[in-house]
């Protein structure tokens, strides 16, 4: 497959799984457009991509800044939205709803308000693949027994990907989800050391044993799952890095 001449908008590009994505779609020739909040991270992934990069920072959280990355990035061919937070993390009781309103706006509103920015621009052109990041959560919603924000996130994302992926039929705009598998990448790192507290002992156990037993996945790995399947006409599908059993 090829993607030279095309645009590549990869949200949370600055590393993991996103990093990752960037490099391989620019192996592919497209040219990408790098989005979060961290420039140096972000600076640091354009200069490994083997095309142009555009960095553009922005908190994906704030309505406004999103409707700026749409309008800078100008036209976009695929669109992955691969950022994502996994806090807040805890008994639900405890959960402040501030906190959990703003996983839902990085998470699922930034998500949609992204995806309404460039999709006009792809259907005047007939062609767009969306690609939208969620977990395997959303096939066990109690296995995250202290994640629940992150868990109703992830099947919101999951909702929005298939009706919009039936509203676009016929387009040549796809919408697809990815199930990235449990990848090595610091929000591994940070449910593992610090969000893992707050979760069930289950929950915990099942994060520090995938990691002791060097389970991982590298992003390298996840990334090319993904990328493999963008030459397709596949629509309102779930990618799987890993096939669930
Ligand atoms: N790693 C796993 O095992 C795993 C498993 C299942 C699903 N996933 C999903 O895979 C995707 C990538 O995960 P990852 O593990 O690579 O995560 P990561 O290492 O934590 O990277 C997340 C990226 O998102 C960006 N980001 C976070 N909040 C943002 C905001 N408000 N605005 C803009 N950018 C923001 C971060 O940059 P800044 O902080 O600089 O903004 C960073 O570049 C996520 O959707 C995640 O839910 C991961």
């Amino acid at each position: 497959m090829t993607l030279e001449g095309r645009a590549a908008l990869v949200t949370g590009a600055g590393r993991g799984i996103g990093r990752a994505l960037a490099v391989g779609l620019g192996e592919l020739g497209a040219n990408l457009v790098l989005v979060a909040r961290s420039k140096d991270e972000l600076d640091e992934t354009a200069a490994l991509v083997a095309t142009s990069a555009k960095v553009i920072t922005a908190d994906l959280g704030d309505l406004a800044q999103v409707a700026a990355v749409a309008e800078q990035a100008g036209a976009v061919d695929v669109l992955i939205n691969n950022a994502a937070v996994p806090w807040p993390a805890g008994p639900t009781a405890n959960v402040d709803p501030a906190a959990y309103a703003a996983a839902i706006a990085v998470n699922v509103t930034g998500v949609v308000a992204l995806t309404i920015g460039v999709l006009p621009g792809m259907l005047a052109r007939g062609w767009g693949r969306i690609v939208n990041l969620s977990s395997g959560v959303t096939q066990v919603p109690k296995f995250m027994i202290g994640g629940n924000a992150y868990t109703t996130t992830k099947i919101a994302v999951e909702g929005h990907s298939r009706n919009l992926a039936a509203e676009l039929d016929g387009t040549g705009v796809t919408v697809n989800i990815y199930q990235p598998g449990t990848v090595d990448t610091s929000m591994q790192t940070w449910v593992r050391e610090e969000g893992s507290d707050h979760m069930s002992s289950a929950t915990k156990a099942y994060f520090t044993d995938a990691h002791e037993r060097g389970a991982l996945l590298t992003p390298e790995f996840s990334a090319g799952r993904l990328i493999e399947r963008l030459a397709g006409d596949d629509t309102g599908q779930t990618w799987f890095a890993v096939d669930p059993k």
